[in-house]
């Protein structure tokens, strides 16, 4: 019995990875990490498709090794990242950068570097542009564009990545001047991008196929390629649905080909998701450390020994994550997989972690109020499993609040084996740059 439907984690191997690692841990399932790898490989395309994983989902290095022997490419968001990418194994023909950041200095050198290696430079300001035009213009090296094309979606206004209020890529009312800087140099822009937000709505995607299309032809007359971005809505939940990236790449491939009718030129689609590659093949595992209530109108509280400090997503966005309750002889107590299956009676409980934050809660709306969830209420030394906990909570961990330390990392392998991938930070590393006076 797998905890939910599209999973491979058992509640006994939860069990057995929590006494041999302690508790607690993100525990991650490779083998559907690599079912979403092939399902993106397999989505329907008119001439050609390049998958890249934002890295930024969760830039484990054991996930980045699986995920590059599937045969994906990477998108780096920082130069450290298309690093560690590129220590993972990923060729730098198969990396992409798409920074925020001027690389300058060392940085600088080593993106020249990379760049004459094969990476991909994704420009996302006319500074970036202004920046490495020279170098451009000497030097026979793969660039994208990032655009920002005024429409976007997201899982909540902070994930919304292409309208006026986001900052990200060059924004249409300053293309002719981009255009005309790169008419001047003589470079050739063969891969058009826009990421337009996570987890929004999937028409918004589609439209944006249309958009990005018609932006091509009227913009990139050398464009090869046109990079949709990453985005995919994903179900964590069991109420919630996600996108269909079948029936999104038929339409992609639909317009892709009516584009070629019209224009006569055949572009590759790309697309950069890390959502839908690692979301549900995560777990955060946790103990229950303590039960307390804030009265006869107030609500009952699960203490775990994880929190905010390790998936803050709840606080970020309200977004919610499922909740399983295993007893430790892995009877699954309660699941919002299986909401009539329960072992013990459900109640509502408001999940929270242990640092000094009224905000440190695993049930939050999106206003950060309290939204108890009916979960069975565990006993002291229960386990609380966080699921959809692999994309954005251990990569974007708020370190060490409350000096708490970053917990360990395992893998559960196709095989049915578990490797530990990232050990348990240590109270010396938590203090090791730090300097008395
Ligand atoms: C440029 C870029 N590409 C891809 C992604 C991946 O998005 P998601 O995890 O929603 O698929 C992001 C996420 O922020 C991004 O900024």
């Amino acid at each position: 019995m797998t905890l939910n439907p599209f999973g491979t984690v058992s509640p006994a191997q939860i069990v057995q990875a929590a006494e041999r690692f302690g508790t607690p841990f993100f525990l991650y399932d490779e083998a559907l990490i690599k079912k979403r790898c092939q399902a993106l490989l397999g989505m329907p395309n008119a001439f050609g498709l390049e998958v890249r994983f934002a890295m930024k989902a969760n830039p484990s290095l054991a996930l980045l090794q699986v995920i590059a022997e599937q045969g994906l490419g990477v998108d780096a968001s920082s130069m450290n990242e298309a690093r560690r990418a590129h220590i993972a194994g990923i060729p730098y023909g198969r990396l992409m950068l798409t920074t925020q950041d001027v690389p300058s200095g060392e940085d600088r050198a080593a993106l020249e570097q990379m760049l004459r290696e094969g990476m991909t430079y994704n420009i996302c300001s006319q500074r970036q542009l202004e920046l490495v035009l020279p170098f451009l213009m000497q030097n026979a090296v793969k660039i994208a564009i990032r655009i920002n094309p005024g429409v976007g979606a997201g899982e909540s206004v902070t994930r919304n990545t292409g309208d006026k209020y986001s900052s990200f890529g060059i924004h249409l009312a300053q293309l002719d001047e981009v255009k005309n800087l790169l008419s001047k140099s003589m470079v050739r822009i063969e891969h058009v991008h826009a990421h337009i937000g996570s987890g929004g709505d999937p028409e918004v995607w589609r439209d944006n196929i249309d958009r990005m299309l018609l932006l091509t032809e009227q913009h990139f007359p050398d464009a090869k390629a046109v990079n949709l971005g990453g985005g995919f809505k994903e179900a964590r939940m069991p109420d919630e649905t996600a996108a269909d990236i079948e029936d999104l790449g038929k339409y992609a491939k639909q317009r892709f080909e009516e584009f070629r009718s019209r224009t006569g030129r055949a572009l590759t689609v790309a697309v950069e998701p890390g959502t839908y590659i690692v979301a549900n093949a995560g777990y955060l595992v946790t103990s229950v450390v303590d039960i307390k209530s804030s009265g006869p109108d107030g609500f009952q509280f699960v203490v775990l020994n994880a929190g905010m400090e390790s998936n803050t997503r709840p606080l970020l966005y309200g977004s919610r994550h499922p909740l399983y309750v295993i007893d430790r002889q892995g009877e699954v107590l309660s699941s919002e997989f299986a909401a009539n299956g329960s072992a013990r009676p459900l109640s509502l409980c408001v999940v929270v972690g242990r640092c000094c934050e009224s905000g440190d809660s695993q049930t939050l709306d999106d206003q950060g109020h309290v939204l108890p969830r009916a979960i069975a209420v565990p006993e002291i030394g229960d386990m609380l499993v966080i699921g959809g906990a692999g994309a954005y909570c251990s990569s974007m961990s708020l370190g060490n609040y409350n000096s708490y330390l970053q917990p360990p990392e395992v893998l559960l392998k196709s095989d049915g084996q578990f490797a530990l991938v990232r050990r348990r930070q240590t109270f010396d590393q938590m203090v090791a740059n730090e300097l008395a006076l």
